[in-house]
């Protein structure tokens, strides 16, 4: 092998998430400032999605029900967690609207940021078991005060929404984001921010929505390629 690929093969090596960034962050890696309860939380969800899955027919399938076969608990890696904090961060949105809550890693992540200024993340979610289940890390997590959760479907939420938004975390279904921006979009705030997640994993499902924000002059959008693939997006 080339001597540039194994120099680069090293270089991955030092960014693995797993390694560097990973479930289990190395004291002095993560600069994060979040507390022991932050850290006990969201590597508790970490283990969670690592390891939930449900049959249908199984009792843990009953428990957690959504459309399927198998159901896992699905949640973004701790980087892209790490980034919609420093996002959240830079940007001080007053109101934060998360599209799929599932257990409540991501939203814990946008809470710690939004408890540092005083912002609130609204966030969404159809199946019921994953609603208490984010309520319970939410509580543990001490971030209840700066999440409301909304029970329903998400083209109906948006139907009824009328607050200004500054910043969205869209981790849905992918193949309605398009349907989803043209819903909120008139909602948005100047400068609002939008992050689409699975923009590189479920590029062909989101197609449209990338095609939208990637040709509109209302959008400047830029892929961010880390895990899943960010698309993230600025309103003029
Ligand atoms: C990928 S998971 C969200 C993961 C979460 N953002 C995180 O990183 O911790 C997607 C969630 O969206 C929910 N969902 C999918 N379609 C929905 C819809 N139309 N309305 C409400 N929730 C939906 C699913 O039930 C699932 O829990």
């Amino acid at each position: 092998m080339p001597g540039w690929r194994n120099g680069l093969r090293r270089g991955l090596k030092i960014l693995d998430p797993k390694g560097f960034v990973g479930s289990n962050p190395t004291p002095g890696t993560e600069s994060m400032n979040n507390s022991d309860q932050f850290n006990k939380v969201t590597q508790e969800l970490e283990e969670l999605a690592r390891t939930y899955s449900a049959k249908k027919g199984s009792p843990g399938y009953e428990e957690i029900w959504v459309p399927g076969d198998q159901v896992k608990l699905w949640s973004v890696p701790r980087q892209t967690g790490q980034l919609l904090r420093l996002f959240t961060l830079a940007k001080k949105p007053p109101i934060i609207l998360e599209l799929g809550t599932s257990a409540g890693y991501s939203a814990i992540w946008l809470a710690s940021a939004a408890k540092e200024y005083g912002g609130k993340v609204y966030t969404v979610e159809l199946a019921k078991p994953k609603i208490r289940m984010a309520e319970k890390y939410f509580k543990a997590a001490g971030l209840d005060g700066y999440i409301e959760q909304i029970e329903g479907k998400i083209e109906e939420v948006l139907n009824k929404w009328d607050k200004t938004i500054n910043f969205v975390f869209l981790d849905a279904d992918k193949m309605k984001y398009a349907t989803y921006i043209q819903q909120f979009e008139k909602h948005l705030g100047e400068g609002a921010i939008i992050i689409a997640d699975n923009a590189i994993s479920h590029a062909d499902l989101m197609k449209d929505y990338l095609d939208y924000v990637g040709k509109s002059d209302s959008y400047i959008s830029h892929l961010i390629t880390i895990d899943n693939g960010l698309m993230v997006s600025i309103k003029r």
